[in-house]
């Protein structure tokens, strides 16, 4: 049986996640394709149905569906209900079954450079989708402080999570300066197209700074951070492919076998 699986989005042109998956087909030698996509949120729903009918065994979902994606499963997982999102849609006998696979992709990547995603204290800029899934990353972690624009969007992502709470946007110097272990940048500030991220780095800095932008590359706040010192900076390629891990292996049943070397190729397409 050929497996067909894909990504489902709102745009989805520049969506990398084909050339990862296409790359461990290549690699394991398993017969399916990966293909993207495009539906607009009203036209998602049926998009899904639509996959699932025709024997798909599942899709991941990006932007901008991943909560809607969630609420039309027949079946969640722990993580997915905890990040309140989802972006992976396993279809089984009928059923759509909905997983969360963006935490562990940060919590791989950070392992990959020596790091814990249980620290004493961690930064998190932004309180959006993306941070969600951050959140469940880290919740092991002593203490996680959100800090977002609008305050009250920090303070509903903080209370659903016992070891977070919020702060003031414009505390963000001060508390990067208090050394914590980590910091991520979550907002989409410093992406192509949007303003760079002003944050001023000065007397202790955090052990690792992770910019979960994926383009531009180095970004802004990643090249002030390398300038500060900052022992280990990671940018969001090595999150994207490891969260493609469990997806790959949850539509084929077969883990990747090299999930370094995709990683290693789009790093040098994109640097
Ligand atoms: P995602 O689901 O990808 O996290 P999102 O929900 O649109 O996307 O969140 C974008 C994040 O970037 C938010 O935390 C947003 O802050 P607000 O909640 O105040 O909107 C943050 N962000 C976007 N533009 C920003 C700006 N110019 N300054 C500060 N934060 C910004």
């Amino acid at each position: 049986m050929v497996i067909r699986a894909g990504v489902v989005g709102h745009p989805i042109g520049q969506s990398l996640s084909p050339d990862i998956h296409g790359a461990w087909f290549a690699d394991t030698g398993i017969e399916g394709s990966y293909e993207k996509i495009d539906a607009s949120p009203d036209a998602f729903v049926a998009a899904i149905e639509r996959l699932k009918d025709e024997g798909w065994v599942g899709v991941n979902v990006t932007v901008p569906h991943k909560e809607r994606a969630l609420a039309i499963a027949d079946e969640t997982s722990k993580a997915a209900k905890a990040i309140g999102a989802a972006n992976l849609l396993r279809f089984v006998s009928g059923r759509i079954v909905a997983d969360n696979t963006d935490w562990w992709g940060f919590t791989r990547a950070i392992e990959t450079a020596g790091l814990s995603a249980c620290v004493e204290c961690a930064v998190v800029l932004g309180a959006g989708g993306a941070a969600a899934g951050i959140l469940y990353a880290l919740r092991e972690s002593r203490e996680v402080l959100i800090l977002n624009r609008t305050r009250q969007r920090a303070e509903d992502l903080a209370s659903r999570f016992p070891n977070a709470s919020a702060d003031e946007w414009g505390r963000r110097h001060e508390l990067v300066a208090s050394s914590p272990q980590l910091l991520v940048n979550t907002t989409s500030l410093g992406m192509e197209g949007q303003p760079p991220l002003d944050l001023r780095f000065g007397g202790s800095v955090p052990d690792a700074v992770v910019d979960i932008v994926t383009k531009p590359l180095p970004t802004p706040l990643m090249t002030d951070a390398e300038a500060a010192g900052v022992g280990v900076v990671m940018g969001g390629l090595p999150m994207l492919v490891y969260q493609a891990v469990p997806s790959f292996a949850a539509f084929t049943g077969h883990e990747p076998p090299a999930p370094e070397a995709i990683l290693r190729q789009l790093t040098k397409r994109f640097s």
